[in-house]
């Protein structure tokens, strides 16, 4: 019941909720990863199951495949799928551009390539992830395991040159074990800090041999929809040019999916 989730449960269940309403029958979904994107799964799954939406969804991960199916949607792969009408997210940090990190789940190349084979992509978040200027959060990137301290070292040499406050990184364990991403990647995070130049950084990252990918999204999403612990949501569409503000009210019936645990 909506009493027991937490005020960050509430907004991330809000944005989701309301995020919603960019997805209309007949399209084909980018379904995003993590905890807010597993909130935007449910409630589509919810609508599938109670108001006979039809979409075709395409995830972007093992996990988020998962609950896509637990959920009833209709799952598709990209290449079936070909294009997407709308992938809908989360975010680790968004700016006022709307360029983002994201990879916190380590889910970022997937998440890239389903971003940008979309007509828009719609970013889902509670206020927290909103930054004046991109990096605190460490910079996930993907590197193939074959040479991956190599691939460091050239990583942390490159970062010396360019606008960034810290220039250390660090390789995602899982336990005592490197994190292995659904492609069978390693990941490792940059602590920089602040990212002075977003658009040469990701692009200079992506030079290096053995970077598969990174977290920094630049120019891929159109609109966020920011939800908040008292039921409040915002949503910026840079494209349309609009924001607009809205209430969702938390009735004491409300089934808000309580077993969600991503
Ligand atoms: C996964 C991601 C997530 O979208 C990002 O980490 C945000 O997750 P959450 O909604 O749990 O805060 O990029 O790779």
């Amino acid at each position: 019941m909506s009493s027991q989730l937490s005020p960050i449960d509430k907004a991330k269940f809000v944005a989701a909720k309301k995020a919603t309403d960019y997805v209309q029958s007949g399209m084909k979904v980018g379904l995003g990863t993590g905890s807010t994107a597993a909130w935007l799964v449910r409630c589509l799954g919810e609508m599938v199951q109670d108001q006979g939406l039809r979409i075709k969804g395409v995830p972007t991960s093992s996990r988020t495949a998962q609950l896509a199916r637990d959920v009833g949607i209709d799952v598709i792969s990209l290449d079936e799928a070909k294009w997407l009408d709308v992938s809908i997210d989360g975010a680790d940090e968004y700016d006022a551009s709307l360029n983002l990190i994201k990879g916190g789940g380590g889910a970022l190349l997937q998440e890239k390539i389903v971003a940008t084979a979309s007509d828009q992509m719609v970013i889902i978040a509670d206020i927290s992830k909103k930054v004046e200027a991109l990096g605190a959060f460490p910079l996930p990137v993907e590197v193939i395991p074959f040479g991956w301290q190599t691939s460091k070292t050239l990583i942390e040499e490159t970062l010396i040159g360019l606008d960034v406050l810290g220039h250390t990184t660090s390789l995602r364990m899982n336990g005592e074990a490197p994190f292995v991403t659904d492609e069978g990647n390693h990941i490792l995070d940059l602590h920089l800090n602040r990212i002075g130049n977003a658009r040469q950084l990701s692009l200079v990252l992506n030079q290096i041999p053995g970077v598969v990918e990174n977290g920094l999204f630049i120019d891929i999403c159109d609109a966020v929809v920011i939800g908040y612990g008292d039921g409040r949501v915002e949503v910026t569409d840079i494209t349309k040019g609009t924001n607009e503000q809205s209430a969702y009210d938390f009735l004491d019936e409300d089934n808000l999916f309580s077993d969600v645990m991503d």
